[in-house]
């Protein structure tokens, strides 16, 4: 077992955190008080390769591995976790499954944009009725002689208002209500209507929009994977998207610490700094070590993944874990900071509203647990479970 960093992971993640350092962070709060969606900051890492990092060099992304985006992820999301939504939902949620599932064709054609940020991409499987419930979307594609009619809306899309390339679900054969008859097409921004932007209570400098499908015409080109075999392909995406999430959590814990430990140094109370009282020193204490784990199952979840192993159950665990790390230690920090926790002089406060999505997001934590559950119970649990247990861990 290797814990270490290669000098490619290391270099891009040096890369990933100095520019969020220098370009993200300092402006993160004015994004979050305005709502901005920052095109500028965006276009920046489309050319700095951080919009295509697992992509291969050929088809115009920076080549590194799972791993290397996953810590890209997290770097991006300590600095602003609705930039490090905007890039994790473009690349695990878009780019990777055409990757996955596109003819070569559909790669040629749709990743060398996505992967150098020329277009931006999202993913549309949620709709008014059907949220956890997936497989009960209605949006109808219906066949026309050479290709598909879709109706129907969508929402809650992250990157809605500025896509160029949707993936979009829908449902291809109307004598099915479940999972089954479902398939998935690559759509047009500009075939696509936004009918809303959302408001939120964080991530501000993030897009969630409605969306409207309105008799959009799509050729036979525009079907990714097999004819009703869309669900796998949502759930597959959904599989690797959990861990770019579990990475924002880990991004967003991290920043709240480093700011109530900076701030406990600082900071006298009864005559000593904060960081020489063991109330506070536990907080710390706590904080980091829950981050330190919520980081290590990320990474255990990336690793299989990379190399191609079974990856639901950790990475679900990886999500679950990690963002209800998140959502808890923004809290602590805010308490470390006391009344200046919860003012917008410091930036614990957008931490902790960023953190609460990532509990409820490609899949709430209920849905994590059914993820886990169902596999931990199944006649055939996966290798890496049976020699967990074996093992003892
Ligand atoms: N890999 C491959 N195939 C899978 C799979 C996986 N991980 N999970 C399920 N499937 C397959 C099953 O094998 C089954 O295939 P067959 O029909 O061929 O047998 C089919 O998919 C249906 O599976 P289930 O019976 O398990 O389906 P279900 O209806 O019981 O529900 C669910 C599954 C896990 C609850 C699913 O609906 C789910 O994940 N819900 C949450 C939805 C979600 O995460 N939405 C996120 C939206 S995107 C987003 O949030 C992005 C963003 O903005 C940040």
């Amino acid at each position: 077992m290797d814990f270490s960093p290669t000098p490619e992971q290391r270099a891009i993640q040096e890369l990933a955190r100095e520019f969020a350092e220098a370009e993200i962070a300092p402006q993160a709060a004015q994004w979050d008080r305005h709502h901005t969606f920052p095109v500028e900051v965006v276009a920046k890492l489309g050319e700095l390769g951080l919009l295509g990092v697992c992509v291969p060099e050929e088809l115009g992304g920076a080549g590194a591995d799972f791993l290397s985006y996953i810590l890209v992820l997290e770097e991006l999301s300590r600095a602003d976790a609705g930039v490090g939504v905007t890039v994790a939902v473009h690349t695990s949620a878009v780019t990777l499954p055409i990757l996955a599932f596109g003819t070569e064709e559909q790669r040629q054609r749709f990743v060398p944009d996505l992967a150098s940020g020329r277009v931006l991409g999202a993913f549309a499987l949620t709709e008014p009725g059907s949220g956890s419930d997936a497989g009960a979307l209605r949006t109808a594609a219906v066949r026309e002689e050479d290709g598909w009619r879709l109706d129907g809306s969508k929402q809650w899309i992250t990157n809605g208002s500025h896509a160029g390339t949707f993936l979009v679900f829908a449902r291809t054969d109307p004598a099915t209500t479940g999972t089954s008859g479902v398939s998935a097409f690559l759509v047009d921004g500009r075939d696509v209507e936004v009918t809303r932007e959302e408001e939120k209570l964080g991530l501000n400098s993030s897009s969630t929009a409605d969306i409207r499908l309105d008799g959009v015409l799509v050729g036979e080109d525009r079907l990714l994977h097999e004819e009703n075999r869309g669900f796998r392909v949502a759930m597959v995406t959904l599989d690797g998207g959990r861990i770019g999430i579990a990475a924002q959590a880990v991004g967003i814990a991290q920043a709240a610490y480093d700011t109530a430990r900076a701030y406990a140094l600082e900071r006298e109370q009864f005559g000593t700094r904060l960081a020489d009282i063991q109330a506070i020193q536990f907080k710390l204490a706590d904080m980091a070590t829950e981050i330190a784990a919520a980081r290590a199952l990320t990474h255990r979840a990336a690793w299989l993944k990379q190399n191609g192993l079974p990856h639901t159950v950790e990475g679900a665990q990886a999500k679950l874990f990690a963002s209800s790390v998140a959502r808890r230690q923004t809290g602590e920090a805010i308490q470390v900071l006391g009344g200046y926790g919860y003012t917008k002089e410091f930036p614990v406060e957008r931490y902790y509203r960023d953190a609460k999505v990532t509990e409820i997001y490609e899949g709430t934590s209920e849905i994590q647990r059914l993820v886990i559950a169902r596999r931990l119970l199944s006649e055939q649990a996966e290798p890496s479970l049976a020699s967990s247990a074996r093992s003892g861990a």
